[in-house]
């Protein structure tokens, strides 16, 4: 008796220690997380002379690795160079320009490194792009450059434990990279136009991307033909990226395009069909009744679904019911009413309508509305009871 109360106390206490254990792990890493993350990858301080030394297999590797997690506060700085003509190294800012027609190489230290580069160089590969890891740093060479090589270039270093290795997105280091082309001052796009979507409450960027820095980029309309006011709040641009519209409006759909000029130079961007869309801000929640929630053979029965939401925003209904499986011919009926004064909301409500009950119309019922911005579902159940029972007047 004794033994085994000791027994299981030491069982208790093992496993108290185990999950301390685990809680301290957790603790720590998170703590770690944290502190990496206050370490932003871009923009690296001068690093430390050569010290890292590539993560090797075997037992240095663990060497290593207990060293990091000793000093989780400074972890090695990733270090991304731009190798210049006669061997000279530059590191690299936030941004970089190299000339059209000049070659781009970049120089990131680590073991191994992995590349991300802009989707249309991974996509289109004629042979100018040349990955190659070295013993303590990955290269990435791009020739024969054009103004579309315009973009942004990251370097990760990768975190391998024996074959299994992941990202370390903390450490990762950003470099945009324009390619000033003089005859091009933008970034080339396949498309004559492009449609986008104008969402309520959601940044839209009109990614019209200059090729040079220097370029002076402005928002045109193309009917009334007028230049847009970019007050950096509502529409702001970034030499990057393009222009964003803050919070798009019904009055900001229509044809945009983007014109840049850079000394003699002027030129329009492709073209941008802006479509407004209203967006509701939540998804719907819909609430179902059913006229009787238990009904005889041969009477009829309707159940009702409503969500109240936002005017002018479409909901979809759409139903499941007991009688479905063997093709039972149900109808509904949909509408759309003003909640309110001011009609501030609006119910919109579908009606599934059951004549003359069957046995095989009992069950649950499941009414499914959806909007742009989600769906949701509710459920009731119908009890369908035998004919014998005289019909109330
Ligand atoms: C780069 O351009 C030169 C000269 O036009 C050409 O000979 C060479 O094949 C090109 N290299 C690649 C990889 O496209």
């Amino acid at each position: 008796m004794t033994s085994l109360m000791m027994a299981s106390k030491r069982r208790l206490v093992l496993s108290t220690l185990l999950i301390c254990a685990i809680i301290f792990e957790l603790a720590y890493c998170q703590r770690d997380a944290r502190k990496q993350r206050t370490t932003p990858g871009r923009k690296p301080k001068p690093s430390k002379p050569k010290l890292v030394k590539s993560a090797n297999k075997g037992p240095r590797a663990a060497t290593a690795k207990a060293k990091t997690t000793a000093t989780p506060a400074a972890p090695a700085q990733t270090s991304l160079t731009q190798v210049l003509k006669r061997g000279k190294f530059k590191k690299v800012g936030e941004t970089i320009s190299v000339l059209t027609g000049d070659t781009l190489e970049l120089r990131c230290r680590g073991k191994p490194i992995q590349w991300s580069i802009p989707p249309y160089l991974e996509e289109d590969d004629d042979g100018r792009l040349k990955i190659v890891q070295h013993e303590r740093y990955g290269l990435l060479t791009l020739v024969n450059t054009t103004g579309a090589d315009t973009g942004e270039y990251t370097c990760y270093p990768m975190y391998c434990e024996d074959t299994d290795c992941r990202k370390e997105y903390d450490r990762a280091v950003k470099v945009f990279v324009f390619f000033p082309d003089p005859r091009e001052l933008f970034v080339p796009s396949s498309e004559y136009y492009e449609v986008i979507q104008l969402r309520t409450n959601w940044p839209t960027v009109l990614p019209c991307q200059v090729t040079s820095p220097e370029a002076k980029v402005t928002l045109h309309r193309e009917f009334p033909p007028l230049e847009v006011e970019v007050d950096g709040t509502d529409i702001s641009f970034n030499v990057k990226k393009g222009f964003t519209i803050h919070r798009p409006r019904p009055y900001h759909a229509g044809a945009l395009y983007c014109v840049a000029s850079l000394g003699n130079l002027r030129q329009s961007s492709t073209k941008y069909m802006l479509i407004y869309v209203h967006y509701p801000m939540t998804r719907p929640a819909p609430v179902i009744q059913a006229s009787l929630s238990s009904l005889a053979v041969g009477e009829n029965l309707h159940v009702s679904c409503s969500a109240v939401g936002e005017p002018g925003v479409a909901v979809e209904f759409t139903w499941e019911y007991p009688g479905q499986q063997i093709g039972r011919p149900l109808y509904t009926q949909e509408s759309i009413s003003p909640v309110g004064g001011g009609a501030s909301q609006q119910q919109a409500r579908s009606v599934l309508l059951v004549d003359e009950v069957r046995d095989v119309d009992q069950g649950t019922y499941t009414c499914t509305a959806q909007n742009l911005q989600g769906v949701a579902s509710v459920s009731t159940t119908v009890k369908v009871v035998p004919k014998a029972k005289p019909r109330k007047p």
